[in-house]
């Protein structure tokens, strides 16, 4: 019978390859002390040089794109596509394009899709800007009356950037955000399609009488 004490702590084995048990016990629990293996202190200690590279590089010299800076970027990239496809429309259109699209059936098409999506609500499947004899708060765009200008043109000012007055208790509002210029084009064409190209050169003048 041995009551020795053993050279170390009290229950460890000598065999020196054997898991190390720390004195403490805390709620009957004893902690190995042992190394932690290669492996794992590598990618351990490698997280952390990581971490002090990135956040140097990203926080401190700003090398790489934060997601804001992608966002944004992505942003201005379509709004300069759209400004380009704004000015390439109107190089080109004029009234007298506009009044041809809207006899062009399938142009029309179009527009009557974003007529019925975003201004049925103010100006009426009908165009009349009345629904079951309620007034709807936008103009009748069935009328020979424009408030802003009778002219293709005038109507494509008027859908792009809305009421020239904002301080007006109602509104029509801007559609530039929403639209294409070519959206914005086709639902002006189907309008037009309402309506009946004035002559645009005056008849010669019969003398009579
Ligand atoms: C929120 C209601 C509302 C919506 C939606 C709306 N409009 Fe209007 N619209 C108005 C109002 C109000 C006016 C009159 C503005 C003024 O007096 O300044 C108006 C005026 C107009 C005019 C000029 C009419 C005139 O007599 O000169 C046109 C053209 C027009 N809208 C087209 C459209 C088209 C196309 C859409 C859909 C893309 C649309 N509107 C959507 C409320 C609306």
């Amino acid at each position: 019978m041995n009551n020795e004490p053993s050279a170390h702590h009290g229950t460890q084995p000598v065999d020196p390859n054997a898991p190390v048990l720390r004195p403490h016990v805390y709620d009957g629990i004893q902690e190995y002390d042992q190394k932690l293996p290669n492996w794992w202190l590598f990618t351990f200690y490698f997280a952390i040089a990581w971490f002090v590279l990135y956040w140097f590089l990203y926080y401190n010299l700003g090398k790489f794109q934060t997601d804001h800076d992608r966002v944004t970027s992505q942003i201005d990239a379509i709004n300069q596509v759209k400004a380009w496809e704004l000015e390439a429309m109107l190089a080109k259109l004029d009234d007298k394009v506009l009044w041809e699209w809207s006899r062009n059936p399938q142009i029309a098409d179009q527009g009557a899709a974003t007529y019925q999506k975003l201004c049925v609500t103010c100006h009426a499947p009908d165009l009349s800007a009345t629904l079951a004899g309620a007034k709807l708060p936008g103009l009748p765009l069935n009328d020979a009356e424009w408030k802003y200008g009778a002219k293709p043109m005038d109507l494509f000012k008027m859908v792009q950037k809305g009421s020239p007055d904002k301080t007006q208790a109602v509104q029509m509002p801007p559609w530039e955000q929403v639209l294409s210029a070519s959206d914005i084009a086709k639902v002006v064409a189907f309008v037009l399609s309402h309506h009946t190209e004035p002559a645009t050169a005056d008849p010669p003048k019969v003398s009579a009488n």
